[in-house]
């Protein structure tokens, strides 16, 4: 008998446990515990589970974590999702074995347009090039580079990384205090791991911002505080109410919302960072891309004692190549070997084909190609929806790969998600990069992964998708119109 009331104590039924050998990943550890609670009856066939929102904010995870875990264990057969109604267990430990969905199931159509977040254009990865660039490293590499490597990665692109800090970023970086990790998301694991070998437990991130980065504070062990963002960026007088002793800041171009951190917050952030006695961690993810001037700095080098900074190649070359940096303050580079006693840095020989891409000015050049092609699509873009969707309204810096749509009066953006899905158009919803849903009803477009010629089409896709008569919210009294 179905059961339509679900009102357990999620957090304690669902005791997620820590990262076990094959099991460090939340979702993964979030899905072991439902299935859990399944196997052994506590979770009965028929029990509705919660919507995804609810359930990550009892969790403390983002949304992202609980979508995951649902999704596999609806794979598994556990768990079942109709359109329009909750999600509900579909097994018993009374029954046979739960059958993986099978094609009988109906599977998402398949997706035509990209308009999510997240990725550069990997039709333009410099293929050739870094074919060029493996070939030199594989024939000039001395045979001492083919020995035990540096956890902290090798000195030639360590060396290389500090100089295109400072000569692009205006870091303050050296081979020293550069550690090559795989990305932006390694390098705050193991900045969070050294934190907290220093005594600091709290940390403060973005709301709304990248679930990942929540993510991977919380994995290292860290408590996490969403702070809020406006049109200036963190409100950094808002950390005074945490009890966090480190923040991680989109300064140059804040993600999803694409502010700029203000140069008045830049300064006062940098005093809040001497005044606890702790960090700021900079996330410079994609700040090459700025198509109105030339890149703001980093903080990074206004106080290098009190700020961590974090980039990768994932929006510039691609995520697959899974190569970025750590710049660390001298004070902290014990602590980090320490905390990260068997963390490896990525293949020795990668390192080395991109020390060499970067050193024979390929990286620059693929760097000044995407500029522009990014610029000339984000106007693209930018026009396309002014002239065919005019009661929408474009927010975000001309920078990155991403802009932020504020959607017409009236619409919901889960539902024109939901419909522009089934007309095979992949959208981003801002609410599912917040802690807290908002009355704030806004769609995150990418374009760094769609073709120019995708662009028309795709637009009209989600056009057709406000149309539809059920992506007009109903009046609700807990969430205003904008
Ligand atoms: C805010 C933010 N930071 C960092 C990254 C890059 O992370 P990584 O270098 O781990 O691929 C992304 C990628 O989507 C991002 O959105």
């Amino acid at each position: 008998m179905p059961v339509s009331q679900t009102n357990f104590a999620w957090a304690t039924l669902l005791d997620v446990g820590p990262p076990e050998p094959g099991r460090h990943r939340l979702h993964d550890r979030l899905a072991h515990a439902l299935r859990t609670a399944i196997r052994d009856g506590r979770l009965p066939e028929g029990a509705a589970v919660p919507p995804s929102r609810a359930l990550a904010e009892e969790l403390g995870c983002s949304r992202w974590v609980v979508t995951e875990a649902y999704g596999q264990l609806i794979a598994e057969g556990y768990l079942s999702a109709r359109v329009g109604s909750a999600t509900r267990v579909s097994w018993s430990p009374d029954t046979a074995p739960p059958r993986p969905r099978t094609r009988h199931t109906p599977t998402p159509p398949p997706i035509r347009y990209d308009l999510a977040p997240g990725l550069p254009d990997l039709r333009a990865f410099p293929r050739r090039r870094w074919v060029d660039a493996v070939r030199a490293v594989i024939g000039s590499a001395v045979h001492y580079d083919l020995g035990l490597p540096d956890p902290t990665g090798h000195v030639v692109l360590r060396t290389t990384v500090a100089q295109y800090l400072r000569r692009s970023r205006g870091a303050d970086a050296h081979a020293v205090s550069v550690s090559v990790c795989a990305g932006v998301t390694d390098g705050l694991v193991r900045t969070c791991r050294a934190l907290r070998a220093e005594g600091i437990t709290d940390l403060a991130v973005e709301d709304p911002g990248w679930g990942r980065l929540r993510d991977a504070a919380t994995s290292a062990g860290l408590r996490v505080h969403p702070v809020p963002v406006d049109h200036d960026g963190l409100r950094v007088d808002d950390l005074a109410r945490t009890s966090a002793r480190a923040v991680v800041v989109g300064a140059a171009h804040q993600f999803p919302t694409g502010t700029v951190l203000s140069p008045a917050r830049r300064a006062r952030l940098v005093r809040w960072a001497r005044e606890v006695d702790g960090f700021v961690i900079e996330d410079d993810y994609d700040a090459e891309f700025r198509y109105d001037h030339h890149p703001v700095a980093v903080m990074q080098g206004m106080d290098p004692s009190r700020v961590f900074l974090l980039g990768s190649v994932s929006k510039t070359l691609s995520p697959a190549l899974g190569l970025g940096w750590l710049v660390a303050p001298a004070v902290m580079i014990p602590a980090l070997r320490a905390a990260n006693p068997v963390a490896a840095a990525p293949p020795v020989l990668d390192q080395l084909a991109l020390a060499t891409f970067i050193d024979r000015g390929w990286y620059d050049a693929h760097l000044r190609a995407a500029r522009r092609r990014f610029r000339s699509r984000r106007d693209l873009l930018v026009r396309t929806l002014a002239t065919g969707l005019p009661d929408g309204r474009v927010a975000g810096t001309a920078a990155g790969l991403h802009i932020l749509l504020h959607l017409p009066d009236g619409a919901d953006t889960r539902t024109v998600v939901r419909a522009a899905a089934d007309a095979g158009l992949r959208l981003a919803d801002l609410d599912d990069y917040r802690t807290k849903q908002s009355a704030e009803r806004a769609l995150v477009l990418g374009y760094g992964n769609i073709s120019d010629t995708e662009i028309p089409p795709a637009l009209a896709l989600l056009r057709e998708a406000l149309r539809s008569p059920a992506t007009q919210a109903p009046p609700d009294p807990g969430r205003d119109h904008p």
